[in-house]
């Protein structure tokens, strides 16, 4: 049997505290004494093998996937809360609702989409605005979150939420996300948090939603068809029955979509300002792109394909701060992956912060180089050292929806605002919730770019 190094059982539970608070830091620590594979198990629970190697992730989520499911951790616990949809299934279901879902998120079906994410980037805008006439200052997390937000509530119901109606179900699915780590990552603490009544509270909070999709839905099925996710869905069949969803698969499905489509975004949005803003010279470049791609228009469909530098310095971002930064695979039956031995039922955890720093597969890697990510550089690497969106078949099914929405929203920031970061910029470090977080709000001030005035009139 060839298994990686085993963590002590002792060290694992004494710094089991550790662990809890700054996950990442713990890991990064065992990786520099026990190398890229090591195994982490506690008492008779679950043995994980933890990973930053990139054979073995290609062999998990790739090429022997069938030999690998989702913890259920991801599923059967985080379905409590968000329902049984793409992201919380595995198995034959998982398989049958993501060939019925897939066709809607293909590129060319996010064209139709692209107005109406610009027209809610133009409304964001408006309040924006005027805080930089003031000159005041903005809480960049919030902004990045309530764009976002807009965004993926505009692209599945086009005609619905009004904007309280938006705001109100994005602090609703907001609590629900900020509390299920605490079950999810603690399940010692769910019984106290039963006894508390607060599980029970939080459950109420999502019952509440199902409530207002399920409106949504019955809504646009008396009224006339769109151009958007919802009806997408709503007109999609199996392929063996030709049957249309069940309205309870449904509403689970679009409450993944909003679950897993507008934190991760959002984060990485606010990464990538803090980047740049901490760059003067990347920035310069990338605004000097945005200004000469989007020539006297906007950026559309078309043209955001050209906004290469952006998409770089995106990408370099989701390297070193990935917002989905670990998942977990269980294995089903023995395997053998990157020549270890894989006994049935380890865990393995992909840890992709872990992967996106090895120095095996980038030189330097704790320095912000967008120029890391042009396609001759990315060819030359391992296919599986950089995977902000997973690998394999359960790749994210929203990867091109979040790219041409993060390329519309900081076209749009970077041109028409300077942003300004407050003296202990530089200390922001990484807090791993369910996505990666900054540790502390961002308070920047804001102020309309000299350059870019007469678009003003655009907004
Ligand atoms: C920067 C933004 C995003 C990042 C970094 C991201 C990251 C990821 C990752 C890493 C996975 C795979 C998890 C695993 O294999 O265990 C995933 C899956 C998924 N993502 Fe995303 N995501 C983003 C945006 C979105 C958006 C905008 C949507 C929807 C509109 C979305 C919907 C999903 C769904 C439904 C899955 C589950 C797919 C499946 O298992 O078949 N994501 N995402």
């Amino acid at each position: 049997m060839h298994e990686p190094p085993k963590v002590p059982l002792a060290r694992v539970l004494v710094n089991m505290p550790r662990m809890m608070v700054n996950p990442i830091k713990r890991f990064n620590r065992y990786l520099g004494e026990y190398g890229r594979d090591f195994i982490l198990s506690v008492g008779g629970s679950r043995r994980t093998h933890f990973t930053v190697n990139a054979d073995v992730i290609q062999h998990v989520l790739q090429k022997n996937h069938k030999n690998y499911h989702k913890s259920a951790i991801q599923t059967d616990e985080l379905a409590r809360y968000l329902g049984r949809g793409l992201l919380t299934n595995n198995g034959q279901p998982w398989l049958t609702q993501r060939r019925l879902i897939q066709p809607g998120f293909h590129r060319q079906r996010l064209e139709a989409l692209v107005s109406e994410m610009q027209a809610v980037i133009n409304t964001s805008c408006k309040g924006l605005n005027q805080t930089a006439e003031e000159n005041g200052r903005i809480h960049l997390q919030e902004v990045t979150r309530d764009i976002v937000f807009r965004v993926i509530t505009r692209a599945i119901f086009t005609d619905g939420f009004d904007d309280a109606e938006t705001r109100k179900l994005k602090k609703t699915l907001d609590a629900i996300q900020r509390y299920v780590v605490y079950p999810v990552r603690m399940p010692f603490l769910l019984k106290p948090l039963q006894w508390l009544g607060i599980e029970g509270r939080k459950l109420a909070l999502t019952q509440d939603v199902r409530k207002r999709v399920q409106e949504r839905i019955d809504a646009r099925r008396a009224g006339v068809p769109k151009d958007d996710l919802l009806q997408m869905l709503l007109d999609s069949r199996y392929e063996d029955d030709g049957q249309p969803m069940p309205d309870q698969q449904l509403v689970d499905e679009i409450i993944i979509l909003f679950a897993a489509g507008h934190e991760t975004s959002a984060n990485a949005l606010a990464w990538t300002i803090w980047l740049l803003l901490r760059h003067p010279e990347t920035l310069a470049k990338a605004r000097a792109e945005i200004t000469e791609v989007e020539g006297e228009g906007a950026i559309n469909f078309d043209n955001a394909r050209q906004l290469i530098y952006l998409t770089q310095v995106i990408e370099e971002s989701m390297r070193l701060y990935p917002p989905a930064w670990i998942t977990d695979r269980v294995a089903l039956g023995p395997d053998k992956a990157g020549g270890f031995d894989i006994q049935q039922g380890t865990s393995i955890g992909i840890f992709f912060y872990g992967l996106h720093r090895n120095p095996e597969y980038w030189e330097d890697p704790e320095a912000f180089r967008p120029e890391r990510m042009t396609p001759e550089a990315k060819k030359a690497r391992h296919p599986f050292c950089f995977l902000p969106f997973g690998g394999g078949p359960r790749l994210c099914i929203g990867n091109h929806f979040a790219m041409l929405e993060m390329q519309l929203i900081l076209a749009r920031l970077l041109k028409d605002y300077n942003f300004e970061l407050p003296a202990k910029a530089d200390l922001v470090k990484q807090k791993a919730y369910i996505t990666l977080h900054m540790d502390r709000p961002l308070s920047l001030r804001l102020s309309r770019r000299a350059a870019n005035l007469p678009s003003a009139k655009r907004v």
